[in-house]
């Protein structure tokens, strides 16, 4: 049966996650040889990613507290002379010896982890001294619209406060808030980027159904008769005003991005 991951990975990996698994790659200046971190790695975006762009990390590393945004890592990745790995382990209390990574990436993930101080002063112990680290954190439902539709849309046809999964993802705005995070666990160099991308699909119902079920409230919109599902996407849809333009949809995807050094 599918699963939560591969719902995840069908629809939101490609149209959001890979062109932000992009920009962060492009923020840091890579070497070949390097040991990588890909921590909340979920279905390995960033990893794969990283492959892609024909860098050649001497370890990647993706860590995920959830054994099947894993399992969807292990079975995507083609090693292709990459030594990857994929481990299960909270980001609180990571399974590293001190120093072990040159570089770490942390996309859409450090705002769902319960101790974000622990877990951003664990990664900060796994670093090399003056290692990098990036990170993404999606800016609040303000700035980002088709979040907003999309939190609506369940709020009403899914149950209430099935929007509280989409909220979640928005529950970390404040690049203030991130920065003495970052500064509490001991990082330097900490530049916060306000970072805006223009995304797109071309047939906004298919994104819809994606990305409703592509949470982890899925299970509960695949239980709902087709007809009140059809009426959850057309919620959505309308949600979007002039970002849908009755087929395709464009939307702007507003996250902070933070580069730092341990
Ligand atoms: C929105 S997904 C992002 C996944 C991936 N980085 C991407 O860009 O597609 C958030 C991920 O964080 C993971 N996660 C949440 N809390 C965690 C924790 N405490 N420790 C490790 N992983 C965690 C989830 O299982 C999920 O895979």
């Amino acid at each position: 049966m599918e699963n939560f991951a591969s719902r995840y990975q069908s629809v939101l990996v490609p149209t959001i996650f890979v062109p932000w698994a992009k920009e962060l790659i492009r923020r840091v200046d890579m070497k070949g040889g390097e040991r990588v971190l890909d921590l909340g790695c979920g279905t390995g975006v960033v990893s794969r990613q990283i492959a892609e762009a024909g860098l050649v990390p001497s370890a990647l590393t993706g860590v995920d507290h959830n054994p099947d945004m894993l399992g969807v890592a292990r079975a995507l990745f083609s090693d292709d002379g990459i030594k990857a790995q994929w481990i299960e382990a909270d980001a609180a209390a990571l399974p590293f010896d001190d120093d072990a990574f040159d570089v770490a990436f942390c996309q859409q993930a450090l705002q769902f982890f319960p101790d974000r101080p622990a877990a951003l002063k664990e990664l900060r112990r796994v670093m090399k001294p003056g290692g990098r680290v990036v990170f993404c954190v999606q800016k609040g439902l303000d700035l980002n619209p088709m979040l907003r539709a999309q939190a609506s849309a369940l709020d009403a046809y899914v149950g209430e406060g099935a929007g509280a999964a989409v909220r979640a993802i928005c529950s970390l705005p404040d690049e203030e808030v991130l920065r003495h995070l970052f500064e509490g666990a001991g990082f330097r160099a900490i530049d916060v980027d306000e970072v805006t991308l223009e995304l797109h699909h071309p047939d906004a119902r298919a994104f819809a159904a994606g990305a409703m079920g592509g949470m982890h409230t899925g299970d509960k919109l695949s239980g709902l008769a087709d007809s009140k599902i059809d009426l959850a996407i057309d919620a959505f849809l309308t949600g979007l005003g002039k970002l849908f333009d009755g087929t395709a949809m464009r939307f702007p995807h507003v996250s902070n991005v933070v580069v730092a050094e341990a």
